[in-house]
């Protein structure tokens, strides 16, 4: 069987960036959407970079998603060469432990809005879920899977216990 095309493309700085971003991917698989991950940087693959973001949509692409640490114009860049819904992840770094990266992603100067997330695991779930609210505004299926997902996680918070002191 061929696989699906990608309407999600998840973009990182680096593979280093992988391990956080995993989690993003594998929470577009949950939700049975299909995705694509790709290693593109801002700064050492700008051509490809740009390629890319200025291609997404005639690829068929509905949602980007830009991670990366540091000076992280990864998503900016995205963009500015795209009209989807860029959503940033930023990655926690070395020494600013993600600072850094949330700032560069967040104070996107006006007219090129990028979404920005949570610093990390957290950041890279949500904007995961966050794109799969965007797709389930056209796609009952996936809207139910979603409020699934939101009554499981109710209940599970809600079954936990605490020990006994
Ligand atoms: C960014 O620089 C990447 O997104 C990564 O978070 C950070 C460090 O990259 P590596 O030096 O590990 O390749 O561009």
């Amino acid at each position: 069987m061929s696989k699906l095309h990608p309407i999600v493309g998840i973009v990182m700085g680096s593979d280093s960036d992988w391990p956080v971003m995993k989690v993003c991917a594998e929470t577009l698989k949950q939700f049975g959407i299909p995705h694509e991950s790709k290693v593109l940087s801002a700064h050492r693959t700008p051509d490809a970079a740009l390629d890319y973001a200025a291609t997404a949509q005639s690829r068929g692409m509905k949602v980007l998603i830009g991670a990366a640490g540091g000076a992280a114009h990864l998503a900016g860049v995205l963009a500015a060469k795209s009209e989807l819904p860029v959503l940033a992840v930023p990655m926690p770094s070395k020494h600013l432990q993600g600072l850094d990266s949330l700032l560069a992603m967040v104070q996107m100067p006006g007219g090129i809005p990028v979404a920005t997330f949570a610093i990390g695991e957290a950041g890279a779930i949500n904007a995961a879920l966050f794109a799969v609210a965007m797709l389930a505004l056209n796609d009952a299926t996936l809207a139910k899977k979603l409020t699934d997902f939101r009554v499981g996680q109710t209940e599970k918070v809600l079954s936990k216990t605490l020990p006994e002191v």
